[in-house]
């Protein structure tokens, strides 16, 4: 059975003091939540990441990273490897975010390496894709969420995809208030889950969470969560906010 999912990226946010003080909240607000069958994960930048691990022992916050590099180590300025990532701790690893494509230039190609590799360490990947809004605009929706799931995970072997979370995540969406309406969401999810299911097999459509993103709020997630192929939320903005963050995770 697939898991129900509410994951906050906190993208270039929150200091060192703020990230404590954050993930001190999330804990304490969600300990007694029943959270049969889900996970909430929280996202803090490379440098607090350590400091949240050690806030989140013996909770069920799950902490992940934003960003890794394909390499094993080497002459990558500014980088931040697998390996690096491991052994502090971390499970997960966001990859393919919209913003990292567009304003840091990752190619489906570039994607494809780094989800090969996260895979081979034994970590695992959430994986985010979308169309922009001229995609939407002129039809090509589909067409758009197809290509980047084949260029940048269609190549991995039916059984990693257990290691696989998926996050559809509309960019004309994220950041800006706008958000898809559930029936937008359920369509493109039910197309995406078709397409593992004609790729791969039965087994990984059923069984791999697709989250959805872009301006998730409390005012909303209910409505979008309880969609069939909607198994929870990347979430931006809200996710910076305990109550909001909480009022989320409640709605799944
Ligand atoms: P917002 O929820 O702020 O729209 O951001 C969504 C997002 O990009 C999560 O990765």
């Amino acid at each position: 059975m697939r898991s129900k999912i509410v994951a906050g990226n906190w993208k270039m946010n929150n200091n060192s003091k703020e990230t404590k003080t954050l993930v001190k909240g999330i804990r304490k607000s969600i300990k007694k939540l029943p959270l049969e069958n889900t996970r909430v994960l929280v996202a803090p930048t490379f440098v607090n990441l350590m400091s949240a691990i050690k806030r989140i022992k013996k909770s069920k916050v799950e902490v992940v990273a934003q960003n890794m590099h394909q390499e094993n180590n080497g002459a990558f300025t500014g980088e931040v490897s697998a390996d690096m990532l491991k052994s502090i701790g971390v499970k997960s690893v966001i990859i393919g975010h919209s913003e990292r494509r567009s304003l840091f230039g990752e190619t489906d190609e570039v994607l494809a390496l780094k989800v090969t590799k996260a895979i081979n360490e034994g970590l695992e990947v959430i994986f985010c894709f979308g169309e922009q809004l001229e995609d939407r605009k002129s039809n090509n929706h589909f067409t758009v969420v197809k290509n980047q799931l084949e260029k940048g995970l269609f190549h991995i072997e039916a059984n990693a995809w257990s290691q696989i979370v998926l996050a559809y995540e509309p960019v004309w969406a994220i950041g800006t208030g706008e958000t898809a309406s559930p029936e937008q969401a359920q369509e493109m999810h039910a197309f995406i889950r078709n397409l593992l299911q004609e790729k791969y097999h039965t087994s990984v459509a059923d069984n791999t969470s697709i989250l959805y993103g872009g301006s998730v709020k409390p005012s909303n997630a209910e409505e979008i969560f309880s969609k069939q192929d909607v198994d929870g939320g990347l979430i931006g903005g809200a996710s910076l906010n305990v109550k909001d963050f909480t009022d989320i995770i409640k709605a799944i």
